[in-house]
């Protein structure tokens, strides 16, 4: 065995040499693993006694990708285009031997060897799109080359992780060996290329594919229209998708500079840098300083829920999906009949599009309980409620599941903006109480607050970390505090929005301005959906805000065609006159002077608050670090993934720019625009968000 440096060995296996990785946790391709694979294979290639080479990984998986962490900083070692010349450049056959996931640069190396074999359950694709990139290594243009260029646009633009099989069949991989045998399997494959004397099979030099879509515009025109929706506002797509057209109209080496210029472009823009930050953030939100990765969870086997509504059955599909059986509580056998029939109707909905079968709806549903007795949630080892909004319901509701509910088990609310630590109070338990607040519709919604109340014990915040995992959330962990994170956040928005509404702007105007930013849609289009009576009273409306006038006039969103808008039968919106006349009315009654407001207060009105919100959450430590709050409001919020969130916004325009704005909103409107201390504090010591430790 030949050390070739500390993350590469070569061994023989008879005429074959085998070169293997140990990079964890990724076998990403740092300087080490380049050089690793710089030297293996010169190493390998000068050996005459060496017929064919195999590359193989230690560790879960094969290599991820580049390496990340390295984006932005001095090149070191060799480069990645030094390693596949020498590899697609070699005298002998090389093969790949991938097992877990073959990523990013990770294909892009397989991509230059001559052949590539795979366990069944690995997987292979070009996620670059993720990262606001592209397949800077060749990629866009080796792809299309073995797989077509329909299959290949596919996969770069959606960075997909194709499955083994699949990959045979497109010809991206070779042969599958059998799972848990890769580096049998592998030397066997290039012992028998060797004897069968196989050629090199070099993908730069495979055109038929890409010919096929020459002189044929048509194929991306219809591709680029298809995903407009989808694609809206990313850079990365378009680039990809440019990268892939001159793979079909230009020689391979022209291809690969198009692909490097459009690479750089992307990699030194703020898209990419928003991505990857995300991507490094999705990652640190699982991390609680106080409550390391050793501490002590507790098993959950079953699942109690309280409240059959909205909330409740969405929680409660969350487990079953999971495989968690859960007994679901309600007051009467009409509502209990009601919530289970809209999972099942759930559940069906999603065999018809033909996401799931018959026998998994039923096995779904059997896995779920309805009562109207909270006794019986007395062996759960997990209960979350979701009730009324309403604290003494909610104080009645724990004060019971003290009593019931076994000792060491987890006790949840769901509640969206009542203190945790006084529903605590009502038990004797209170280290048990913890928030769980999910976003509606919660099966669907990736986002979950976790609420550490004031003595939430460490194994129950650690569970339910670990909890979320599994049902496939993504959790921020937050403090007790109104709106907690998001919807705190969320409140400064719509309070700008609608003074803005009244001061001169339309609700289309501020909706059309958040759209362009990135939103899925803008705060009153938002309202339309969600339906504007929600929390609203016949009996206490009394015209004092545009809201109640419009539900006391029946417009009360999308649900009934009219809302701030006015919708037709497909729901399509246009701007209603009526609504217009009454902000006109309601403005002038309260002495409002309208003036034009442009579309860069109306953006910095609605945002720059809400980063003076983080920033005051950050410095209260009712979030851990910026990036969490990032992670609540892209996941559960619809912020664009390519402006990072809210404090990577801040930090993007920078945090002096904000800090100015707000002092001068502060000056012409008054205190809702206060600087947050940590925001003076930041811009004087001229750091950013993200230098927070
Ligand atoms: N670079 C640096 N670090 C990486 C990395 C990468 N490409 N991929 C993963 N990591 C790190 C993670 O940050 C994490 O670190 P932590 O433990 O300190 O938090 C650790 O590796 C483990 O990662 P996960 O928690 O994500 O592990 P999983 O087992 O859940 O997932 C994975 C493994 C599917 C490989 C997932 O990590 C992943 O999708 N990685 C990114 C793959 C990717 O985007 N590759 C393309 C990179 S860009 C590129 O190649 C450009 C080229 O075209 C030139
Ligand atoms: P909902 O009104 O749809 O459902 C509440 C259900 O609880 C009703 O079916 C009711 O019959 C039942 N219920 C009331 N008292 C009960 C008791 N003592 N025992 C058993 N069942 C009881 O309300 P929704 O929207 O599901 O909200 C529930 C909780 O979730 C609230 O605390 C709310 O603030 C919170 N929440 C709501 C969100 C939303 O978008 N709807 C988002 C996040 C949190």
């Amino acid at each position: 065995m030949t050390q070739i440096n500390d993350v590469a060995t070569l061994t023989a296996e008879g005429e074959v040499a085998v070169l293997t990785l140990n990079s964890p946790p990724v076998n990403a391709l740092s300087a080490g693993v380049r050089d690793g694979l710089a030297g293996g294979v010169k190493a390998a290639t000068e050996n005459k006694a060496v017929k064919a080479l195999v590359l193989i990984c230690e560790g879960k998986t094969f290599i991820a990708g580049a390496d990340i962490s390295e984006f932005g900083k001095p090149p070191k070692g060799a480069s990645l285009f030094e390693v596949q010349n020498a590899i697609e450049g070699a005298s002998i056959p090389v093969v790949a031997a991938i097992h877990g996931t073959a990523l990013g640069g990770g294909l892009e190396v397989a991509l230059c060897c001559h052949y590539r074999v795979a366990v069944p359950s690995a997987k292979c694709g070009l996620p670059e799109v993720k990262l606001g990139l592209l397949p800077g290594a060749g990629g866009t243009q080796r792809l299309p080359r073995i797989v077509g260029v329909e299959k290949a646009l596919t996969m770069v633009t959606s960075g997909e992780h194709v499955a083994a099989k699949q990959c045979a069949e497109m010809g991206l991989v070779d042969a599958l060996v059998d799972e848990g045998k890769l580096r049998e399997g592998a030397i066997a494959f290039a012992k028998k290329i060797v004897a069968e004397k196989r050629p090199l099979k070099r993908v730069r030099d495979l055109n038929d594919k890409v010919e096929a879509a020459r002189g044929k515009p048509e194929i991306f025109a219809a591709f680029r229209k298809a995903n407009a929706k989808k694609f809206r506002g990313y850079d990365a797509p378009e680039a990809n998708i440019k990268c892939i057209e001159a793979a079909v109209n230009e020689p391979f080496d022209d291809g690969l500079k198009t692909e490097r210029k459009l690479f750089m472009g992307l990699m030194t823009g703020t898209q990419s840098a928003a991505q990857r930050y995300v991507f490094f953030a999705e990652r640190a939100v699982w991390k609680v300083p106080d409550v390391p990765d050793d501490t002590q969870t507790i098993p959950i086997k079953k699942v109690g829920v309280i409240g059959a509504g909205t909330m409740g059955g969405g929680i409660s599909m969350n487990f079953l999906n999971a495989g968690y059986p859960v007994t679901i509580v309600e007051t009467k056998q009409e509502a209990l009949d009601r919530g289970l029939g809209v999972i099942r109707r759930n559940y069906e909905n999603t065999a018809k599009r033909g996401r799931l079968t018959m026998a998994d709806v039923d096995k779904r549903m059997g896995m779920l309980t309805g009562t109207l007795s909270l006794e019986d949630l007395a062996d759960c080892d997990l209960v979350i409620e979701a009730v009324f909004e309403n604290m003494n319901i909610k104080k009645d509701v724990f004060g019971k599941l003290d009593r019931i509910v076994k000792q060491g088990a987890i006790l949840a609310t769901n509640t969206s903006a009542l203190n945790i630590n006084e529903i605590a109070t009502v038990t004797k338990r209170s280290e048990a109480v913890i928030g769980w607040h999910f976003f509606s519709p919660a099966n669907v919604m990736r986002l979950l607050e976790v609420v550490r109340g004031e003595k939430s014990s460490k194994p129950v915040i650690a569970t339910s970390m670990q909890m979320a995992r599994k049902i496939g959330k993504i959790a921020a962990l937050v403090g007790v505090c109104p709106g907690f994170v998001g919807n705190r956040i969320l409140a400064q928005r719509q309070r700008e929005a609608q003074k803005l509404i009244l001061e001169g702007a339309m609700p289309w105007d501020v909706d059309r301005v958040l759209y362009n930013f990135g939103f899925p849609m803008g705060p009153f289009a938002m309202s339309d959906l969600a339906g504007l009576d929600i929390g609203w009273s016949k009996e206490k409306s009394s015209s004092s805000t545009i809201r109640e006038i419009l539900c006391e006039m029946d417009r009360r969103g999308q649900k009934n065609g009219k809302g701030f808008y006015d919708y037709d039968e497909a729901r399509n919106a246009t701007p209603s006159p009526v609504v217009e006349k009454i902000i006109l009315d309601f403005a002038a009654k309260k002495g409002i002077n309208r003036r034009t407001i442009s579309d860069d207060e109306i953006l910095e009105r609605c945002i720059y608050p809400m980063i003076n919100e983080g920033a005051k959450i950050l410095d209260e430590g009712m979030a851990t670090r910026a990036s969490d709050i990032d992670i609540v409001w892209i996941n559960g919020y619809g912020w664009p993934v390519y402006r990072g969130g809210p404090m990577f916004y801040g930090d993007t325009i920078g945090l002096d720019k904000v800090l100015a704005k707000m002092k001068s909103f502060e000056g012409q409107m008054g205190a809702e625009f206060k600087p947050a201390k940590l925001l003076e504090k930041l811009v004087a010591e001229g750091k950013r968000f993200q230098d927070l430790k």
